[in-house]
């Protein structure tokens, strides 16, 4: 659990100086904490990288563009818009940090790891070109095709027209998805013909997403637990991440809405070595083999959403990033040095041993804002999290918040990540939600039951 604590103090500007000079003294001779990384993006998987990447003993001081109320605690926030390729450029510029790690999707697909390259600045994660994995789900599908790597039947199509005269390839349920980024928004699970036509013709008007795509995805539903498997690739070679499950609709019981996520648990039973092995011979290392092959070497994580169906695992979407929550939940397990993986794979040299994991399970439980994933209310006070962060092997991990005068408040729908760590699920789930239950702000609302279905399979 060594890897748990903070390595420098996590209580204001006296307190980190004071530890920065005792490590500092103490590590001569041994490491030079000198490095500087910039963290892009905001949320909570933000947090959870900026936090690993600090217990790095070769890293000095972690940025976060923009960062929020927590990453601020433990890292130092810079102002900047993600999607702002110019002004991230001008920040790299200004802070000149020996290594970048892009959190979000958006900047990827607008190219940010291609400029940065471009001058010289080590960046982490996918080309434009190699994003086109997750930033458009035509190409992802016909990739699939070409290199035989399992995923549910599809038709592309260009016009309602066309929509509604391939809807006799499929039976019901059926999903139709918007192709390009849509944070989450361009799917839909239609139950009748009718519907898949609908959401069809509103995603072709822009009615849906607010502007409108040229390409629809239809896809055969399919039917069994979800499993988020994530790989390190330096476009040659993978090294797995453990395995977690998101729970991604608003209500107990994967009831109502969908969201951005609201929680995830890691435990190595989700697949064992042979799946493992399976998973990476027929999807992984296809993907990155096949990307090198059409010339957009795939470099970073590459996030597989599968579904674990009768038929085997099928791939529902590829990811160009890490995965929120699930990032949250990985990095509680990951006992080893994150800038030493992220560096391997920017370098090129992914080997087995580039993680080590511990055989502990976690679990985060995303705390929302009352409404959301609709409309709901920021500028809430957060109380207790002083308390939480005293609790061992719990981390909480923000997402929307913001810090005014010493007081940390709501900012955003998904507000913090509440985690834990034990050796058995059960614990680690139990730990989560004790703290969460510390936590408090008006209009708190979380899932009650992240992790649940693996404790009942479990018994
Ligand atoms: P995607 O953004 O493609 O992962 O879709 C978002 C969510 O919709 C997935 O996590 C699944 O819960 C669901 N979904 C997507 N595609 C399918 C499918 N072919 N069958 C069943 N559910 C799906
Ligand atoms: N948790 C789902 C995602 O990161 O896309």
């Amino acid at each position: 659990m060594a890897g748990f604590a903070f390595r420098r103090g996590a209580h204001g500007p006296v307190n980190d100086l004071f530890s920065k000079v005792t490590i500092r003294h103490l590590s001569f001779g041994i490491h030079h904490s000198s490095m500087k990384v910039l963290v892009i993006g905001s949320g909570g998987r933000e947090h959870a990288l900026a936090w690993k990447l600090r217990q790095s003993p070769r890293v000095e001081q972690v940025f976060c563009l923009p960062g929020n109320g927590g990453i601020c605690q433990e890292a130092t926030c810079v102002p900047g818009d993600p999607k702002n390729i110019e002004g991230l450029l001008a920040a790299a510029h200004q802070i000149r940090p020996d290594i970048t790690v892009v959190g979000p999707e958006l900047p990827l697909s607008l190219g940010l790891v291609d400029e940065f390259t471009r001058r010289g600045l080590k960046i982490f994660g996918p080309t434009q070109a190699a994003a086109q994995l997750e930033s458009s789900k035509s190409f992802a599908k016909e990739f699939m095709q070409r290199y035989n790597i399992p995923t549910a039947h599809y038709a592309v199509v260009t016009s309602e027209d066309e929509l509604r005269k391939s809807l006799g390839l499929f039976a019901t349920p059926l999903v139709v998805k918007a192709d390009g980024l849509a944070a989450g928004k361009g799917v839909v699970i239609a139950q009748t013909k009718e519907e898949a036509a609908v959401a069809g013709a509103e995603m072709f008007s822009g009615k849906l997403l607010g502007a409108p795509v040229q390409r629809v995805v239809l896809e055969e539903f399919l039917v069994g637990d979800e499993l988020s498997f994530l790989v390190l690739s330096d476009g040659d070679r993978v090294a797995p991440l453990v395995a977690s499950q998101d729970h991604k609709r608003i209500g107990d019981g994967d009831t109502g809405a969908n969201t951005g996520g609201m929680g995830a648990y890691s435990i190595d039973s989700l697949a064992d070595p042979a799946m493992v092995e399976w998973l990476l011979n027929h999807i992984a290392r296809p993907v990155v083999a096949g990307m090198k092959a059409e010339g957009a070497e795939y470099r970073g994580i590459l996030y597989c959403g599968l579904m674990m169906t009768a038929r085997g695992p099928m791939v529902l979407e590829f990811n160009c990033r890490f995965g929120d929550p699930e990032t949250q939940a990985v990095l509680m397990r990951l006992d080893s040095d994150l800038l030493e993986a992220v560096e391997a794979c920017v370098e090129g040299r992914v080997s087995d041993g580039v993680f080590k994991w511990s055989a502990d399970a976690s679990c985060c439980v995303v705390v929302a804002a009352g409404g959301y994933p609709g409309g709901y209310v920021s500028g809430k006070v957060i109380h207790g999290l002083e308390r939480a962060a005293e609790m061992k092997d719990v981390k909480v991990f923000h997402a929307g918040t913001s810090k005014r005068d010493g007081q940390i408040y709501t900012s955003g729908g998904r507000v913090l990540g509440v985690t834990a760590r034990a050796p058995k699920l059960q614990d680690a789930i139990a730990k989560a939600y004790e703290a969460a239950d510390v936590i408090k702000f008006d209009e708190m609302y979380y899932r009650k039951d992240i992790g649940a279905r693996a404790l009942k399979a479990q018994k």
